[in-house]
This record gives C-alpha cells, sequence and structure tokens, in this order.
C-alpha cells in the first residue's frame, strides 16, 4: 500500500470518528434551548437544580457566606444559592422575578447536612402567596413536602411585605 493511500484512508477513518463522536455528545447534552423551566414539580424540579443548572454552582445569597447561623425550623448552619435571576432580582430590589430559584441547605450545628429548602417564584402560580412554589427534599432526594406548603407559607407570611423573603430586604 502506498503511502498516500495509507492517508487516505486513516484521514477518512478519522474524519468519521469526528463526526461520530460530535453526533453522540449533541445527544447526550441537551441544548440550552431543549431544557425547559421545571414548572410546578417536585421531581423535575430537583433535576433541573442538580443535572442541568447544578445549584451548587450557583452564587450565594449576597454578603452570605457558608454556613452562616440560620433558626428554627430550618436548622442551625445554612448555606443559600441563588439562580441568576434571583441574584439580579436581589440587586435590583424590586421584589424576586418570575423564574427566581433559592435553595438552601439546612445543616444541623456539626455540620451535617439534614434537608434543601426552596422557593421557586412561577408565574400566576399562587398570586395570594406572591407566585411562591414551595418545596423541601430529605439529603438523599426525597420530596418531603412541596407545592402550596400551609407551614411554608404561614411562617414566611411575616415577610409577606418583602415577598416573603427573610433573610434581607428585597424591595
Ligand atoms: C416557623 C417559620 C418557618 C417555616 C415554617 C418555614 N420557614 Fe423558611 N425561613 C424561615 C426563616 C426565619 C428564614 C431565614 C433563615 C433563618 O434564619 O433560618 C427562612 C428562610 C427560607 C429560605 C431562604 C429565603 C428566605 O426567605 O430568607 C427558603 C428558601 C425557605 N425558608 C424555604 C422554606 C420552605 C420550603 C418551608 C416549608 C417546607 C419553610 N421555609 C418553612 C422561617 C420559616
Amino acid at each position: 500500500m502506498s503511502l498516500k493511500t495509507l492517508i487516505i484512508i486513516l484521514s477518512f477513518f478519522i474524519t468519521m470518528s469526528i463526526v461520530f463522536s460530535a453526533q453522540a455528545i449533541h445527544k447526550i447534552i441537551p441544548s440550552e434551548s431543549t431544557i425547559t423551566e421545571p414548572g410546578a414539580d417536585p421531581e423535575k424540579l430537583l433535576e433541573y437544580i442538580t443535572t442541568y443548572y447544578p445549584y451548587r454552582l450557583w452564587s450565594l445569597w449576597p454578603n452570605k457566606g457558608k454556613l452562616y447561623k440560620g433558626t428554627e425550623p430550618h436548622g442551625a448552619l445554612l448555606t443559600t444559592f441563588v439562580n441568576d435571576t434571583a441574584l439580579d432580582s436581589i440587586k435590583k430590589k424590586k421584589g424576586m422575578q418570575d423564574g427566581s430559584i433559592i435553595v438552601k441547605e439546612n445543616y444541623t450545628a456539626d455540620k451535617k447536612f439534614i434537608s434543601l429548602s426552596i422557593m421557586y417564584k412561577i408565574k400566576g402560580y399562587n398570586p395570594e402567596g406572591g407566585d411562591w412554589f414551595w418545596a423541601k427534599y430529605s439529603p438523599d432526594g426525597k420530596t418531603e413536602a412541596y407545592g402550596k406548603v400551609k407551614g411554608c407559607i404561614a411562617c414566611h407570611s411575616q415577610k409577606k411585605d418583602n415577598d416573603f423573603i427573610f433573610i434581607s430586604p428585597v424591595k
């Protein structure tokens, strides 16, 4: 076999392997446009914040570090993450915009992760409750509460004038 033939054959295989792997990657990773917002579904919400937009890569709540001191019922130590929409809302101080997601990790005093509490604003979901979708998960990802959760709303209503948010002023 001449060197030229060898080069032709080799370049054919290299080209084909690039084409196939590009197709395979395309199948595994959905493009931005195919990822839709999870809506009022606790399993989809959890998948969204763990698989598509891993919340541990989001910003922390401004001026709050990791494992800051919390209060009952959430936990002795808390770490709160916000998505881009929530972060933008906090900075603008005009209330939280639709699509804002706040993910709070709750820990015991000895730093044991005990649960995940989430507030997710969905346009038109619950106008009298600030349109917040509430969700709570155990550390292994089991849904413990979700939706228009009475307990969450009753307590957070103390902060109704601040869009149901305790941590700091958002208006
Ligand atoms: C008895 C009152 C009370 C109840 C019930 C309650 N929370 Fe909270 N929540 C708080 C307080 C107080 C904070 C501020 C952080 C802290 O100091 O613990 C907070 C903070 C939060 C935050 C961070 C944003 C903010 O408002 O500051 C989220 C998210 C949250 N709670 C979700 C929930 C969910 C989900 C439930 C129901 C499963 C719930 N909470 C039930 C009192 C409550």
